[in-house]
């Protein structure tokens, strides 16, 4: 027990990633930098989502630290998106409980958690100087990085998942994928519309009761829980495994009179199993990175399927499907389009969506088999 009270080895994401790389002689720090930037980001969307809420963890440190990176990437501390931040402002901006939070209507101040989430996540990715096109849920047009900054890593990301969960305090998060382009003197469209499979990573960051950070670099699953005290996220979840088989299904069943036959039979088959085992239990949050996180945990099966007015579902294929399909997989499950493979799919443009059934591997294979006997 006393080495549970003073834990003394902290494998942070930083010393977790140094780690894998070392097998690599050739590597050279630069994956190790680009994620830091990306955890910086998650560390600074976390922080705003508990103001929201209401509550604040940041320790001195961390504001000293995200302080010393506004100035770096130039955004005024008085002028961040509509926050009331004066000249001792942030303080204020991250949220010190007690102080006043912005008055705007709840509609307005969630759209601007996203754009500032957004706009943290492109200036930490850029300053990073290891990234060479992003791609942004909240931006339509690719970003690419100038040739003075630029990188040899892609990123594809969604900076604030599940934003009409923030207004009621429902967990919400940021997804990413990380692909390696093939000339970074000539980068391409086509560097990002790459299979899933290509991907070097994926991970997201949930924004929950704890702030958690699950990373694939192709080599297993592994979770991260913020220590506020620290600043830090400290590997928790070592070498994730999901389930083989799993006892929930999540979906939103109210698109169900839209669904086509295979959807329809295989929910039907959850509720009312005819081979003698119980039904699964419903849960769905209506916030990817929570009902995917709870899916790779509990186990069980994730499903935005398509349907009669959404005829590739809702969720992109890009920073969605891609990486929840990749870390699925590193966890031994599956992940299956209705048609195919997810992470097999080619992307031809780079907001694209598709359906997506992802989980337990037993579980999909159901799915993909009730599609088989479709065609
Ligand atoms: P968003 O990117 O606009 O937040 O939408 C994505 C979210 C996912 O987090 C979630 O799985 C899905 O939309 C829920 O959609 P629905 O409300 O149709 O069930
Ligand atoms: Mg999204």
């Amino acid at each position: 027990h006393e080495a549970e009270a003073y834990r003394t080895d902290l494998m942070t994401i930083t010393r977790h990633v140094l780690n894998e790389q070392s097998k690599y002689p050739e590597s050279r720090g630069d994956f190790t930098i680009l994620l830091s930037h990306i955890v910086l980001g998650c560390k600074f969307v976390c922080t705003s989502v508990n103001k929201r809420n209401g509550f604040f963890t940041c320790t001195d440190f961390g504001k000293y630290f995200i302080q010393t990176q506004y100035l770096e990437w130039g955004i005024k501390l008085d002028s961040v998106s509509g926050y009331e931040v004066d000249k001792a402002g942030l303080a204020k901006l991250i949220g010190l409980a007690g102080e006043t939070n912005v008055q705007a209507s709840s509609g307005e101040e969630q759209k601007k958690l996203d754009v500032l989430s957004n706009e943290v996540f492109v200036k930490a990715l850029v300053s990073s100087g290891r990234t060479c096109i992003l791609v942004s849920e909240e931006d339509e047009e690719a970003t690419f990085v100038k040739p003075s900054q630029r990188g040899r890593y892609c990123v594809v990301f969604d900076p604030l998942d599940g934003s009409s969960n923030i207004d009621c305090a429902v967990s919400i998060g940021t997804i990413f994928g990380i692909y390696m382009v093939k000339d970074n003197d000539e980068p391409t469209l086509d560097d990002v519309l790459q299979p899933g499979k290509n991907m070097l990573a994926a991970g997201y960051c949930m924004y929950g009761s704890s702030c958690t950070f699950v990373l694939s670099t192709g080599n297993g699953v592994n979770g991260f829980t913020l220590d506020p005290s620290l600043g830090e996220f400290i590997l928790t979840h070592p070498d994730i495994k999901i389930p083989k088989k799993g006892k929930i299904y999540s979906v939103n069943e109210g698109n169900a009179k839209n669904w086509d036959e295979p959807t329809k039979n295989y929910v039907e088959k959850c509720k009312f199993p005819k081979d003698g085992s119980s039904p699964k239990s419903l849960r769905y949050i209506g916030s990817m990175v929570a009902d995917v996180h709870r899916t790779l945990l509990y186990g069980g099966i994730f499903l935005y399927p398509a349907d009669k007015k959404s005829p590739n579902g809702k969720l992109r294929v890009l920073y969605e499907v891609f990486p929840m399909s990749f870390l699925m997989e590193q966890a031994g499950g599956q992940a299956f389009t209705g048609k195919q493979r997810a992470l097999d799919l080619v992307p031809k443009n780079i907001h694209e969506r598709s359906p997506i059934f992802l989980g337990s591997y037993d579980d999909v294979e159901e799915v993909k088999v009730l599609y088989a006997a479709e065609e």
